[in-house]
């Protein structure tokens, strides 16, 4: 399986203190893209709660001009709002939705807590039509506690 070759590589990128934290949220980002054919576009965004708008992090593929959601826009920002996995096996089907490139076709985003709080997530967006299943969940779950703790 895929996801338990790629655990101890998560966690291998987090605990390296050579690198700065965006450096690690960049390599856990090309590790992702790299490795699991039906994500597509791999990225961080993160929480100003003053502003309540989520800032785009480190990620990989094509640019977005989306670097800016504010909280309940998008299914980013409803992530934001609702502390909770957000999966899409449809994003034609959504009306809250901010699309970045016209080849995506599924979207998951899974909220990143530190100590309690919701502060950002990862967001994948997948070319393949409802590719996401429990194990992908859980996966990036795994990965939001590695980089919950590197954000401590
Ligand atoms: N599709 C997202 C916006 C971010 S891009 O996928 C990079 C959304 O609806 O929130």
């Amino acid at each position: 399986m895929i996801f338990e070759q790629l655990k101890p590589q998560i966690e291998n990128i987090v605990s390296n203190s050579n690198k700065t934290v965006d450096e690690r949220l960049f390599d856990i980002c090309e590790l992702l893209e790299s490795h699991i054919d039906y994500y597509n576009w791999v990225g961080f965004y993160f929480a100003n709660s003053d502003k309540k708008e989520l800032h785009l992090g480190p990620y990989v593929g094509e640019p977005t001009d989306h670097t800016v959601i504010p909280f309940g826009k998008g299914i980013c920002g409803q992530v934001a709002i609702s502390n909770e996995n957000f999966v899409v096996p449809d994003v034609a089907a959504q009306d809250n939705y901010i699309a970045c490139s016209i080849t995506v076709k599924a979207e998951i985003v899974v909220p990143i807590f530190v100590n309690d709080e919701n502060i950002g997530q990862i967001d994948i967006d997948s070319n393949t039509a409802n590719p996401f299943t429990e194990a992908d969940e859980r996966f990036l779950e795994f990965v939001c506690a590695k980089v919950a703790k590197l954000l401590l």
